[in-house]
């Protein structure tokens, strides 16, 4: 009976770990389905294998969860997907220079393990969720040379880990935080925004009405 209850337990926690496994392996299959892919980097996403470990430009921790996604230069149009949301485990989204178009899915935020968000020389459009400052891993936050609006969301500031951001060359607007993280990042990482108007004085961060958030 304890020897086929422990079985039980074991077969159960295998199909959970499987059904974990290909849900990460199906967000990104709906990355895959709504990307334009003309040098097929994407060939081996084959959404009916067991996991997408096996995938190239995917890379997976012991237990087969998602933790990278290498996909820099790789000639991809489209869009981001909100099921990426569902990496809980991913470390690193590397997706710049591309021509990827649309938002920057505010689910991002879920992303609870992410390091580094690099959407740099893109063509995305729409403003930075606000979500991104519950990222409180994220080290690294490149989304310059894209066409973002709206003001830098203060929830980045409130991100202990960060080290890098880079928002230049697009158009933000409203000003430029300057606390926690933001103490340290250089005024070159802000340039090329015509309407940002330069770094907030005394803490007054001014969310006027010419800078609105979406
Ligand atoms: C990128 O894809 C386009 C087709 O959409 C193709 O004409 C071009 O040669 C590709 N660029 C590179 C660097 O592979
Ligand atoms: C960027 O996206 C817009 C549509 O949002 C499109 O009109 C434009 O051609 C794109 N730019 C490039 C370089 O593909």
């Amino acid at each position: 009976m304890a020897a086929t209850s422990l079985l039980c337990i074991s077969l159960t926690l295998t199909l959970l770990h499987l059904a974990a496994a290909n849900s990460e392996g199906d967000a990104l299959y709906t990355l895959k389905r709504s990307l334009s892919d003309p040098n097929n980097v994407l060939q081996s996403w084959d959404p009916t294998l067991v996991s997408p470990c096996t995938w190239f430009h995917v890379t997976c921790n012991q237990d087969n969860r998602v933790t990278r996604v290498d996909l820099g230069n790789s000639n991809l149009s489209g869009h981001l997907v909100p099921e990426l949301g569902k990496l809980e485990h991913l470390q690193y989204l590397e997706l710049y220079k591309n021509n990827i178009q649309g938002i920057i899915p505010p689910e991002l935020g879920n992303l609870k393990s992410l390091v580094s968000l690099d959407l740099y020389n893109n063509n995305i459009s729409g403003s930075i969720p606000p979500s991104l400052g519950n990222l409180k891993n994220l080290v690294f936050l490149r989304l310059n040379d894209n066409r973002l609006t709206g003001p830098i969301p203060r929830e980045l500031a409130v991100i202990p880990s960060l080290k890098v951001v880079d928002v230049s060359n697009n158009d933000l607007c409203g000003t430029i935080p300057t606390s926690g993280p933001f103490e340290h990042i250089p005024l070159n990482n802000f340039e090329n925004n015509p309407r940002l108007e330069g770094p907030e004085l005394l803490g007054l961060v001014s969310y006027d009405t010419d800078c609105p958030a979406s």
